[in-house]
């Protein structure tokens, strides 16, 4: 039986740090209402001319120092962002040149929030199957090109980064359990209504219905978790560390309630990232293995959602 196992983890965040205080200046906001209301302080913005391909360079650099892994070794990129540097080709195969990988399978996920879980339970399927021994799985974004500056519901909660793991092939498993959703009824609650492909250049900036994606993330994710645990004999008291998908802090307060899991257990980056969307539990995740707190063997449950909707939970031994 061929696993997958996480070999090394990386992150890049822009340098460019934008405060709560520094929105005050151009958006009809307060420091205490994105407190509050997110738990967001600050996040990390990029500047003119840094791109998507640029994070997702770094962080998976990162990654392959961490696993000790070289580039040329790599057989399988997948990127995961709703942020490409060009409409095509796919930032996947930009990243492969800047890596100056050649060859091998390159391709880009569309799952926006949860598009690292879409990608990292990917790259899982071909490692089981014998296709790829070693993958290179991104979430980059740089969200705030897709943010109406003047839309404070939106454009205070998110932020730029990029995430990063390798994956090898292992006898024993480390991706021990992958569980993905999708249902486009909710197309509406969270969208960038333009596109290429309905010729709509206009709307090209998102819009949400906040208080309902609240609502709606909580009840899926928190009913995930539970799936997951009961679907490999598991209870929450097994798990030691959760990486939830970080877009708000009282969303994540409200499903460890539900879950009954103590905050102690949960690794938050919400306060200094803000949703960085598919960058997100791969920056949580590469930021507590570097801080010790997630140590090889340890359970670690990551789950994320995104418009859509889309959603989706790994369970993986570190
Ligand atoms: O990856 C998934 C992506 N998105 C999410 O997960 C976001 C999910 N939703 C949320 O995080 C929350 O719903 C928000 C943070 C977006 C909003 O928080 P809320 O507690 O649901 O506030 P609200 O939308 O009910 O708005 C309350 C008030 C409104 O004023 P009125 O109508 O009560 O006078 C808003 O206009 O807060 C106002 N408001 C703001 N005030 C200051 C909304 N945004 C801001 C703001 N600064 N940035």
């Amino acid at each position: 039986m061929i696993y997958s196992r996480i070999l090394g983890t990386g992150g890049y965040l822009p340098e460019r740090v934008v405060t709560n205080a520094d929105l005050e200046a151009f958006v009809d906001t307060t420091d205490a209402w994105i407190r509050e209301r997110t738990g967001i302080e600050r996040r990390h913005l990029v500047v003119d001319g840094e791109t998507c391909c640029d994070l997702a360079e770094r962080a998976a650099r990162r990654a392959l120092e961490a696993a000790g892994v070289s580039a040329q070794e790599v057989d399988l990129i997948i990127v995961a962002t709703t942020t490409p540097d060009q409409y095509f080709p796919s930032t996947a195969t930009i990243l492969q040149r800047r890596l100056d990988i050649h060859g091998c399978p390159a391709f880009d996920v569309q799952a926006v929030c949860a598009g690292f879980v879409y990608a990292l339970t990917i790259a899982d399927k071909f490692v089981r199957t014998g296709s790829a021994r070693r993958v290179l799985v991104v979430g980059a974004e740089t969200f705030s090109r897709l943010l109406n500056w003047e839309d404070r519901g939106t454009c205070v909660l998110f932020g730029d980064g990029a995430g990063a793991v390798v994956l090898g092939a292992a006898d024993e498993p480390g991706i021990i359990a992958t569980s993905l959703h999708a249902d486009g009824a909710y197309k509406e609650m969270l969208q960038v209504p333009g596109g290429i492909g309905n010729g709509d250049y206009a709307n090209n900036r998102v819009t949400m219905k906040g208080n309902e994606v609240f609502r709606f993330a909580v009840m899926v994710l928190s009913k995930l978790v539970a799936e997951t645990l009961a679907a490999n004999d598991l209870t929450m008291a097994d798990i030691d560390w959760f990486i939830p998908h970080q877009a708000n802090l009282r969303i994540i307060q409200a499903i460890t309630r539900k879950i009954r899991l103590p905050m102690e257990r949960v690794v938050v980056t919400v306060a200094d990232h803000a949703n960085t969307s598919a960058a997100s539990v791969p920056l949580a995740l590469d930021q507590a293995v570097r801080d010790g707190r997630i140590q090889r063997g340890h359970l670690v449950l990551m789950e994320a959602i995104g418009g859509g909707f889309t959603w989706g939970s790994a369970l993986v031994r570190y």
